[in-house]
């Protein structure tokens, strides 16, 4: 279990529990975040559950794959901190994650 904070398009800060093992993007989802749309259902197909790391959290999170590195390079807004979120697993080394929501 982790706390993962999401910082939505408006400025608004939620911070809620989110279970190990499930992902940044299931987190967001099941809490009623807005702008994480999810269409694939975490499928990597879809890019509307990109978002962006807090830049003192990158190195904590595991890396891209190729897959997701290629529908990133397809993203608008793309950044060095852009993740799919739903490529991202929860764990508890993540509790007080800093993650802007992107424009889905
Ligand atoms: S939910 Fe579709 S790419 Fe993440």
């Amino acid at each position: 279990m982790a706390n993962i904070i999401y910082i939505t398009e408006d400025g608004n800060r939620h911070e809620v529990e989110v279970e190990s093992g499930s992902s940044i993007m299931d987190g967001a989802v099941n809490n009623g975040i807005e702008g994480i749309v999810a269409e694939c259902g975490g499928a990597c197909a879809c890019a509307t559950c990109h978002s962006f790391i807090a830049p003192e959290w990158l190195d904590k999170i595991p890396k891209k794959d190729d897959m997701e590195e290629f529908m990133l390079e397809n993203v608008v807004g793309n950044k060095a901190n852009s993740r799919l979120t739903c490529q991202v697993e929860v764990t508890d080394a993540l509790d007080g994650l800093i993650v802007y929501v992107a424009q889905n």
